[in-house]
This record gives C-alpha cells, structure tokens and sequence, in this order.
C-alpha cells in the first residue's frame, strides 16, 4: 500500500496555515513534536464536550464514559505497541517513563557497585536520571562511545561493557543523526550478560510500529506527541515480572489498595504508577493517534521519511561549506537530517529558512555528549513525517542554497 500524501496532508488542518507573511508553512521539525490530526482534537474536544469526568471514582454517567474511554485508550495502545493493557503505565512522555525505570525500578533493585550501561547516543533524559540515581546510590555508569566515522554505537566496547552489568539503556533511534541502533542485538547480548533492558523508542515509535513482547526488552519509553498525539502523554512498557519488581515513583490517590494513619497498600499493575487524576483527555488523544496510524501502511510510512531524509542528506551534501551527520545511505534510520554550515551560525540559518516558511530546529537537542563527540554544539535538524512530500524537501533544499549562496562568504 502506497501513502495518499495529500489526503494525509488534508487530515491536519495545521497544515493549510500560512507563515513568515503569507508563505506556505512547511514543517519540518518532526522530531521535536508533529502536528496532530483532526481525528485526534476531534476525539480530545469530544470528550470534553460530552464526557469530562474524573476517572475511576464516581458512578454517576459521565465518570464511569470518561473510566471506559480512558481505560480503553489503554486497550487500543497496548494492542498497537505489541502488548497487554497490564504492561502499559500511563506517563507524561518518554522522559517520564525513564524517570519512573529509574526511581521506580532501579532505585529499589540496584544498590552500590552495580552497573548501569547508557551509550553516548543518549538523549539527556535517559543520561541524566542515570547520574542522579548514581549520586544517590553510588551506582556505576558505563558508557559506550559513539563511533563518529561510521554514525554508529561502537559495539565492541558495548559487548564489553556488559560484564556485570544490571541495566543498559539504549536509544532506539537517535534524534540527531537519525540511526538506528541494532537494538535485536543489544537486547539479546544485555539478556545474555543478566542485564535488564530499557529501550527508548521516542523516535523510532511515530515510523515503526514497535511490538514490545517480539521486540522482549524489559522497558520501552514511548512519547504520544512525536506520533501525532496530544503533548503531556506517552507510556512505560514493562513486562510483567518488572512491573511487580517496581516501587511507586509517585504517591497519592488512585495508586492505593488501602490507606490508614499508619501506613499504606497499593494498587497492583500501572495504577500503581498512576498516582492522581491521570491525562484522561491525552490518553483519549494518544488512542486517538494510534487508530489514525493503524490506518496507513507504517512501514510505506517509514519509507517515505526515510527517502526524503536521505533525499535531503544527498543534497545538503553538495551544498558549499555544509557538514551532514549521521548515514543516511541506510534503509533503517528515521527522518531526520541533522547538518551545520561552516560560517553560518545554526540560529542564523533557522532564522532565514524561517523567514521563508520553513521550520526546523537548531541547538543541541537535549544531546550535548553526542554532539561533543562530532566537536559541534550545536546543528541545524530538519525532520520529515508522514505528511511532508518531496516538493517540501525540494524546495527546502532550493531555498537552503539560496541562503548559503547570499550569506554564505
Ligand atoms: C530520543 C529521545 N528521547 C527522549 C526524548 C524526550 O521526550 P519527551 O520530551 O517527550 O519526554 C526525546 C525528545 O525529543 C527524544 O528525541
């Protein structure tokens, strides 16, 4: 099955608004966050038009509308991600998911000396949780190097930091470079040492469709609005057995069996990880999303922003004095491009590519020790998803050397 871009186009009215003055918007800042479809404000605005309740208390109608479709969205995304309502906690986004494996399970199940593996590919939110936990505890923290001539994990020294190891924590797929890492291989090899294994799939979760129990690590952190879903939601896979392993991260009500003066018992499976009136509209959105997907052929999906990356990475590279990181020769690998200019500063060009319509982004993005290793502090990103189409990619590239031709020195 082939992609209909502009029937997909047509589903996100953001799409149609014009910017920098009346120019087309073109959106490529995917990575960040995409845009999200009428399906899902529709699906957001209806529940709060005719459902809003808070969840798993009263009886009367609308509490028990708002219980049912906020415990369904749990149903549709656990059977989207390739598990069981039981293995699917409800978090803010991936960040919240990594903080919970870190307070949540590693806090009560590792103690002094024993290792935690985090690659320098990491974003910061599975880097800095990790030195946090290692202050408190006095774990160790391995970290593989990135090996900056191939994009790529250095997997000898990977292998070899597993000796001992309790938990290694990988990005599935980086935010800057756009490489995949060989996560099938990484479980296996963590599972093999006696290591338990986190993956981050923020950026591999919009364009892949992730089955947590083929997949079999032990946690997956998922973000819902880098899918097409609302902010302020995303989920913690965890099997079984991790889950019973796991202490609350936060406490209060609805996470709670019984509370006395004294002391108190606690729900059992994600509600114990629940504590307080949960994102019910964003879960009903985050469903809303994964239905919208469950649509389109996801692997046509990856195709397609896979192309226009390696479309842009090919072109970029021929323009006067720009570096592109990351290898976009591979078919694995998301949407994003990630480049600097030699004498144009980052922000400058997001500036000008702005004042012609076209959104990227420009910093560090939240990866300071993988940029460290390229020696940069900062790159231009842009990011494709399911609704950009080659006529956007041409035309960023068209309007990228205009630029660089004007500015460029
Ligand atoms: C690879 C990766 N991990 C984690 C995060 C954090 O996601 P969130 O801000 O949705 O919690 C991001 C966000 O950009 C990311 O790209």
């Amino acid at each position: 099955m082939s992609l209909d871009i502009e029937s997909i186009r047509a589903d996100f009215p953001i799409l149609s608004r014009k910017v920098a003055g009346g120019k087309d918007l073109v959106y490529l800042d995917n990575a960040a966050t995409t845009q999200k479809p009428q399906v899902v404000i529709d699906a957001m605005t209806r529940y709060y038009e005719q459902s809003n309740a808070n969840v798993h208390r009263a009886v009367h109608t609308l509490a028990a509308e708002a219980t049912e479709q906020y415990e369904a969205a749990r149903d549709t995304l656990a059977s989207w991600f390739g598990t069981t309502r039981d293995n699917l906690i409800f978090t803010s986004g991936t960040t919240e998911a990594i903080n919970l494996v870190a307070w949540g399970w590693a806090r009560s199940n590792l103690g002094a000396g024993d290792a935690v593996v985090i690659t320098e590919m990491e974003h910061h939110a599975d880097i800095v949780p990790w030195q946090l936990l290692a202050e408190e505890k006095g774990i160790e923290i391995r970290v593989v190097p990135i090996d900056t001539d191939q994009d790529t994990l250095d997997m000898e020294i990977f292998s070899a930091s597993l000796s001992g190891a309790k938990l290694v924590c990988v990005v599935h797929t980086s935010n800057v470079l756009g490489v995949a890492n060989p996560v099938a291989d990484i479980i296996s090899q963590s599972h093999a040492a006696g290591a338990k294994v986190l993956i981050d799939a923020a950026q591999a979760a919009p364009h892949e469709r992730i089955d947590f129990e083929g997949m079999g690590a032990d946690f997956v952190a998922i973000s819902g609005h880098k899918m097409c879903g609302p902010t302020g939601i995303g989920c913690l896979l965890a099997t079984t057995g991790c889950i019973e392993e796991m202490e609350p991260f936060m406490s209060g009500g609805d996470m709670i069996e019984t509370v006395t003066m004294e002391k108190s018992t606690f729900a059992s499976g994600p509600q114990k990880f629940e504590a307080g009136t949960p994102k019910i509209a964003e879960a009903i959105g985050f469903a809303a999303a994964a239905d919208y997907l469950s649509k389109l052929d996801m692997e046509a999906v990856h195709r397609h922003i896979r192309g226009l990356a390696t479309y842009t990475a090919n072109e970029l590279k021929s323009v006067h004095g720009i570096t592109v990181y990351g290898d976009h020769s591979v078919a694995d690998g998301s949407g994003v491009v990630s480049f600097l200019h030699d004498t144009i500063h980052a922000e400058d060009l997001a500036r000008f590519m702005d004042a012609g319509g076209f959104a990227m982004r420009t910093g560090h993005h939240c990866a300071q020790p993988l940029l460290d290793a390229y020696g940069v502090t900062s790159t231009n990103r842009v990011s494709f998803y399911l609704y950009n189409t080659q006529q956007e990619a041409s035309a960023f590239v068209e309007h990228l050397r205009y630029i660089v031709d004007k500015f460029g020195g």
